[in-house]
């Protein structure tokens, strides 16, 4: 049975229309390194950005948590950082590196994080892991985006994946119409049985079936929808440099 890693891979160059010969010759080469292999490699890679003496800031997610893991064996030689969620706050911490209040900070070099989708100029759909907000808080005071992800998130048209959109609960049924004016089919993200509740108190629709042409134009609409508190939509903060993981290795895209 091929790994599920390698069924997407496949799905996915097809998808580019790649040859079958092409894509075999392409599998089997990724297969020899597993998904959690290709986000390590990139997360390796990103340490190339980390300048010494610096604080740096860190997304949420299984490729951040690399990252975070990356940087834990150089903590001496970084100030600390600044995360995007509890959750990569713990981790940080638990490797001994230092958590700044992004309140006591007013600019960093580097915000290194994941992707649900990236696109070919840069823009990215964030939030799988419910940690848009303060992703897109913390990325807007960093010079450089690095985007560090398997090549399986590299995407001509954005939407396949569905799109976080971070409300306040008492908009959730006026949200919705929103979106549903705007093509979309919302669900409300749920865990247990109730909805998901983010670091910030609030919760997720999730917007499928969308095809993001103009994402810039998308990102802004949905913004102005009274009740949301951000989407994940990363165009205005698009990202500086993809470092995508691949089976032939660790593609550097610059944006
Ligand atoms: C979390 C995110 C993540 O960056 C995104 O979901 C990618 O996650 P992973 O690295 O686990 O594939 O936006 O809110």
């Amino acid at each position: 049975m091929p790994h599920p890693y390698k069924l997407r891979l496949r799905a996915f160059l097809s998808g580019q229309g790649w040859s079958s010969a092409k894509m075999q010759a392409h599998c089997t080469q990724a297969a020899l390194m597993t998904q959690d292999e290709l986000k390590q490699a990139v997360a390796h890679a990103a340490l190339d950005y980390v300048a010494a003496g610096e604080i740096i800031g860190v997304g949420t997610g299984s490729t951040a948590n690399f990252f975070i893991d990356e940087l834990g064996k150089i903590r001496d030689r970084i100030q600390g950082a600044v995360a995007s969620s509890e959750a990569t706050a713990n981790r940080l911490r638990s490797h001994g590196i230092t958590v700044f209040d992004l309140n006591d900070i007013t600019h960093l070099s580097i915000y290194v994080d994941g992707a649900d989708e990236i696109n070919h100029r840069g823009q990215m759909i964030k939030g799988g892991g419910g940690a848009l907000t303060r992703e897109k808080i913390v990325a807007s005071v960093a010079d450089q985006f690095i985007c560090i992800a398997d090549e399986s998130k590299l995407v001509e048209v954005m939407g396949k994946f569905p799109l976080p959109v971070e409300i306040i609960p008492m908009a959730e049924k006026a949200v919705d119409r929103q979106l549903r004016a705007l093509g979309a089919t919302p669900e409300l993200r749920m865990k247990d049985g109730k909805p998901y509740v983010t670091d910030n108190g609030c919760w997720i629709i999730d917007a499928r079936g969308l095809q993001i042409h103009d994402p810039l134009a998308l990102e802004q609409k949905i913004n102005a929808i009274a009740g949301v508190v951000s989407v994940g939509l990363f165009a205005q903060k698009a990202a500086s440099v993809c470092l995508l993981g691949s089976g032939s290795g660790v593609k550097t895209l610059k944006f």
